[in-house]
């Protein structure tokens, strides 16, 4: 007799608190048990593979809405396919807003493209224009349709917000019990810095990183949190490029304020230099911070270690090098300034984080987990349904062969971008079977499943992000609709 649909027997079972040999029972999509000598209608042998929750990549730009029409390259099929071939089995994904419009048609329209979505997916909803309608009317009807989550920039034209703007989004989440997540880098710094280097000719994507030095990182990363602690409204910092910048997070975590941290695979194997490539290929790895140096992507794992970053997402961007809209819209000789940031990771982020953690001895496996899953999942309201192998939990489950070595190429990223910054990299660790909600999606890198086959994911308030109280003369002026 078949006690459950699926047995996944005798692999490594990593939680994000343990590591042990088990069965795992699958029934109706979610974990049923974990066990010895379960019984299954399809029994997969997982000897000598660790069995672990899939991925969850909490920052990735999939088919985002662009002003004027269109969409990102990378669609939500294509998209999909990339994540469920690297072991990723849910998405958070970006809604936009174009300045003097409102956010529920982009959202209706978006969430449209969204029903192709092979993963499971929600959103972080953008705002760019932080009017009276957007933030006393439709930010409350994102809040109730399950969406969780907002997002600002404070650097980009036409993106970013002035602090008055910030602090109304800031308010606005508290009101709707959001959480804020903040691209932060200082708008005004960048221009004065980019101005001068264009009159001085210097207009290679190398000059990327030189126009946003990381101080302009840390000063808008103290700014957002100081913004943040007077509303009393949590925060994520994302893309953290750097230590100098997380020693922000980290005296704003000492303190008990609800902050946050997010980094990338991109600042931990790539740098400066990479834009220094002849011609216009510096402009592959051309991302926003810019990646540093050797000693800060060091760095960062002592962040990591110390608690202070808790997410590595792959802040997939869905642009290719080569076609007419891609990295080169404005032509081979563009200024730096006027090629689009952005680096796409979403096939690759976790296989280059397990080779740069636990392949290279950084980190043990749960630890892993809890950086690519279960914090993700915790800190944007998907867990215990996601983010761990447990019963009762979601079957979204990545087996993973730890010894495997594997040379990275653009084919095995699977996305619809026509490169990877990662070209050649070699990893050890590489995902062998994706299943999500129970079912097989992917095997040996053929990924199998129906377009529309992913869930959205709607989100109710959770404790996480709740305000501390903690507001300044306790005064609490968010409550005021101003
Ligand atoms: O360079 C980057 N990160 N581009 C994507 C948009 C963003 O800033 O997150
Ligand atoms: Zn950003
Ligand atoms: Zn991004």
């Amino acid at each position: 007799m078949s006690d459950y649909d699926l047995v996944i027997a005798g692999g490594t079972v990593v939680t994000p608190a343990e590591m042990f040999i088990a069965d795992v029972g699958v029934k109706d999509g979610k974990v049923a048990a974990i066990g010895f000598n379960l019984r299954g209608l399809r029994s997969i042998d997982a000897n000598g593979l660790l069995v672990m929750p899939g991925g969850i990549d909490s920052h990735c730009h999939i088919e985002q809405l662009q002003e004027g029409g269109g969409a990102d390259e990378e669609t939500f099929i294509t998209g999909s396919t990339a994540a469920l071939a690297g072991g990723t089995t849910s998405v958070v994904t970006f809604s936009t807003q174009f300045k003097g419009g409102g956010i529920l048609q982009p959202l209706a329209d978006y969430w449209r493209r969204a029903e192709q979505a092979m993963v499971d997916y929600t959103f972080h909803q953008i705002i760019t224009d932080a009017t009276d309608a957007v933030i006393f009317d439709e930010i409350p009807q994102v809040a109730a349709a399950g969406i969780r989550s907002l997002k600002v920039f404070l650097t980009y034209d036409p993106l970013h917000l002035d602090d008055r703007q910030f602090i109304r989004v800031l308010a606005a989440a508290r009101r709707n019990k959001m959480l804020v997540t903040v691209h932060c880098e200082n708008y005004e710094a960048i221009n004065w810095r980019t101005a001068a280097l264009l009159a001085d000719g210097r207009t290679a994507p190398k000059y990327h990183a030189w126009a946003r030095p990381a101080m302009i990182e840390r000063e808008a990363t103290h700014r957002a949190i100081a913004l943040a602690e007077m509303v009393d409204q949590p925060i994520q910092v994302f893309h953290v490029s750097c230590p100098e910048v997380a020693e922000e997070i980290a005296r704003a975590k000492a303190r008990g304020l609800k902050v946050w941290g997010e980094t990338c695979p991109q600042y931990f194997v790539l740098s400066a230099d990479h834009m220094d490539r002849p011609g216009f290929e510096g402009a592959k790895f051309m991302c926003s911070p810019a990646p540093r140096d050797a000693a800060a992507s060091e760095g960062l794992w002592t962040c990591i270690r110390d608690g202070v970053l808790d997410i590595v997402s792959s802040d997939h961007s869905g642009w290719s090098y080569e076609t007419p809209a891609g990295k080169r819209v404005n032509g081979v000789d563009a200024p730096f300034r006027d090629i689009p940031n952005g680096v796409p990771g979403l096939g690759s982020r976790l296989a280059i984080m397990f080779d740069q953690a636990v392949s290279k001895g950084r980190m043990d496996a749960c630890a892993f987990v809890r950086l690519i899953a279960t914090n993700p999942a915790k800190l944007f309201g998907l867990y215990p349904r996601k983010g761990t192998i447990a019963p009762g939990t979601d079957a979204d489950i990545v087996l993973w062969d730890p010894t495997k070595s594997v040379t990275l190429t653009n084919a095995l990223a699977q996305h619809i971008i026509d490169y990877t910054p990662y070209e050649g990299m070699d990893v050890t660790g590489w995902p062998v079977m994706t299943i999500r909600r129970g079912q097989v999606v992917m095997q040996d890198g053929r990924v199998q499943a129906e377009p529309g086959s992913g869930q959205f994911l709607a989100r109710e308030p959770y404790d996480l992000i709740k305000p501390t109280g903690n507001v300044p003369n306790g005064f609490d002026a968010s409550a005021f609709l101003v």
